[in-house]
């Protein structure tokens, strides 16, 4: 079976092609090389490099590959600019998916899996949250993805498309091998913050906001690892073709660490010390962000198997030491 896999050169995207090609699927992947990283793409795969909202570029794709379904991982993902620049968020995040479902379409590709956000929830009214909770996003990230959960079953309803929405939590760590990690620029997420604060990269690492209404005082989030959120993109699309209704589903681990305790099992696992300084809070972040994934092990039998916050800055960490993009 033949899989295109839209932002594949990305950080979620290149660990799913990983264990696509593990399994013995044939991936096509399809990236901008904007953010995304060409050394990041397994070997195995062919690597179309353009937009998904250029149609010509994507009907070239379409025409020369019999793709059987497809995974959407591209968008441009960084909350605080998009909050900046909503423009771009929403151009390039829906727009670019409502070209690709324009192209499935005329190619008569029926099944997509679609990379969503716990931000399409904004500011929690239950933890765990579940799938069922009140969508209500506080920045143009989450809506943008929102914006296209929407699209997605007005499509289904219209087209027959089937797809399998995946709201992550917080995605951390690297491939177990060391092969493939996570490498932004810039780089504004927690884990590979503070890796750079203990190789030396980074003078410090700031928490930011000391006084939310946590244990520590310091916000919750919901770590997950990479390889899991891959796992779980390849059972979601295998439920669609084995005719699995059109739905959405969590993806974390249930639990949540604080940044705090993050950076003592940072310290940990390096063995390093570096400093600690604090900031006051980030705007727009909830004091605790914790997905229940029933649902998703429910449905797809899915359970994450490298869920202990030290395996996962062990993986992110053995990645740190050797970047190789
Ligand atoms: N944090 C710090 N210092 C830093 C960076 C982050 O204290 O230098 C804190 C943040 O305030 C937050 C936690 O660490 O409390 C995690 O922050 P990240 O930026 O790593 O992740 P977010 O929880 O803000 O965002 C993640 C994804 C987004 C997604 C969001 C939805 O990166 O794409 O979860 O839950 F939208």
């Amino acid at each position: 079976m033949k899989i295109l896999v839209c932002g594949g050169a990305g950080y979620i995207g290149s660990h799913t092609v990983k264990e696509l090609l593990d399994k013995g699927y044939e991936v096509v992947v399809v990236d901008s090389l904007e953010t995304g990283h060409k050394k990041a793409v397994d070997e195995r795969a062919v690597l179309c490099i353009g937009n998904i909202s250029d149609g010509t570029f994507l009907e070239n794709v379409f025409a020369k590959h019999n793709i059987d379904a497809v995974i959407d991982f591209a968008a441009y993902s960084l909350v605080g600019e998009s909050v900046k620049e909503p423009a771009k968020y929403f151009e390039n995040n829906v727009g670019g998916t409502l070209s690709l479902l324009s192209k499935m379409r005329e190619h008569n590709v029926k099944y997509i899996v679609f990379s969503s956000t716990a931000a399409t929830y904004g500011e929690p009214e239950n933890i765990p949250i579940l799938e069922t909770d009140k969508t209500l996003p506080t920045n143009p990230y989450g809506e943008s993805k929102l914006c296209v959960e929407k699209i997605l079953r007005w499509f289904d309803e219209a087209y027959g498309v089937k797809y399998s929405v995946l709201r992550y939590f917080n995605a951390a760590g690297a491939d177990p091998d060391g092969e493939i990690g996570e490498s932004h620029t810039p780089e504004t997420h927690l884990i590979p913050l503070i890796l750079d604060a203990a190789s030396g990269k980074r003078e410090s690492i700031c928490i930011f906001g000391t006084d939310y209404p946590t244990e520590d005082g310091t916000c919750i989030r919901d770590y997950i690892h990479v390889t899991d959120l891959a796992d779980a993109h390849i059972r979601a699309l295998e439920y669609l073709k084995q005719g699995g209704e059109s739905t959405c589903f969590n993806l974390g681990n249930g639990n949540g660490d604080s940044v705090r305790h993050v950076i003592e099992v940072v310290k940990q696992v390096t063995g390093k010390e570096f400093i600690v300084k604090e900031e006051k809070r980030r705007a727009g972040d909830p004091p605790m962000l914790i997905g229940s994934a029933t649902k998703a092990e429910k449905v797809l039998g899915w359970r994450p198997q490298y869920a202990e916050i030290g395996t996962i800055v062990e993986h992110a960490w053995k990645w740190h030491e050797k970047k190789m993009y």
